[in-house]
């Protein structure tokens, strides 16, 4: 199959660019160049060399070259903006912003569809763990009855840091922060908003549902306490934070971002750490599992770079 040479504008260069950058090192084969990259601190000491970056946004728009637009800055309003003005210059996209997607997805779908352009996000859902790509690829026919898991890899380290090495929640939380896991504003992981988010998207290409953040249940575990820790130890269980939707018989979705207690006959039991598990419930499959780091700079740099190699060969989502 014939692939399309790729000029990447790149927007952020934190963990997660900086692991995109180190990552499209390592893969010569795939022809693709990050041409620009658009940081916003224009003082912060950078890992490569000056002549890569700009602080213009205009300087990739206006670029006729750069065919590929990969937004991964933390921001939502300001990613929202980028991505639309790229959809609408007829550049193709790559973003990880789960937040901005699920924010804006009737508007991003739209704009997709009348530019005739694409919009890839695997990097925005469990990471390193292809999990959109095979909603949309290998159910395509094969109808989804019911979609759970850990798709929040902060809170799953934190959860397990605190059962396995007793650390308190605070210090497991730095350690999450520290390792670049959690959201610069970390409530977005430890109330369940990051997992709300990442479930909508997961309902548009389980279900073709696509909802507001506003319409989901979301409890974190930031209100987790010493009770319910020690009730999980004494019955040997573990709590996880666990997003869920099914399909009720009336057709209707059901969904919701919880904080569980799971016994060890449940396959989220062993999924510890920064790991994410999603199981699937299909009509011919059956049961589904899937596991995979879940945050992290290679691990979603990695999500990345499999858009990045899709856009090659024009992927896009049918939804
Ligand atoms: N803060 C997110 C998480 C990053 O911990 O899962 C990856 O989406």
């Amino acid at each position: 199959m014939s692939r399309k040479k790729l000029n990447i504008g790149l927007f952020g260069f934190g963990c997660v660019g900086f692991g995109l950058y180190e990552v499209l090192q390592k893969t010569p084969g795939l022809k693709a160049d990050i041409k620009k990259i658009c940081v916003k601190n224009q003082n912060k000491p950078r890992e490569i060399g000056a002549e890569n970056f700009t602080f213009d946004k205009n300087d990739i728009f206006n670029d006729p070259e750069i065919n590929v637009i990969v937004e991964l800055i933390d921001d939502a309003d300001a990613a929202y903006e980028i991505v639309t003005t790229a959809l609408k210059s007829g550049k193709a996209v790559v973003s990880a912003n789960k937040k901005m997607i699920a924010e804006h997805f009737e508007e991003l779908l739209e704009l997709q569809r009348k530019h005739n352009v694409p919009l890839l996000y695997e990097a925005a859902c469990c990471a390193s763990m292809p999990i959109i790509r095979n909603l949309e690829e290998y159910y395509d026919n094969d109808l989804l009855e019911s979609i759970q898991g850990i798709v929040n890899g902060s809170t799953n380290y934190i959860l397990t840091k605190t059962f396995k090495e007793n650390l308190s929640y605070e210090e497991a939380l730095k350690e999450a922060q520290e390792k670049g896991f959690a959201e610069s504003n970390p409530i977005l992981d430890t109330g369940g908003f990051d997992a709300k988010y990442k479930l909508l998207i997961l309902l548009a290409h389980s279900f073709g549902y696509i909802a507001r953040p506003e319409d989901l249940l979301n409890i974190g575990i930031n209100n987790i306490g010493g009770l319910e820790l020690k009730y999980a130890r004494e019955k040997g269980l573990k709590i996880k934070l666990v997003a869920q939707a099914f399909k009720n018989t009336d057709g209707n979705i059901t969904a919701f971002v919880i904080p569980k207690f799971v016994d060890s006959n449940d396959r989220l039991f062993n999924v510890d750490d920064v790991f994410n598990g999603v199981i699937t419930k299909t009509s011919f499959a059956d049961e589904q599992f899937f596991v995979g780091k879940g945050a992290g700079a290679h691990p979603t740099a990695s999500a990345v770079l499999s858009d990045i190699s899709a856009l090659s060969y024009d992927y896009q989502y049918e939804y």
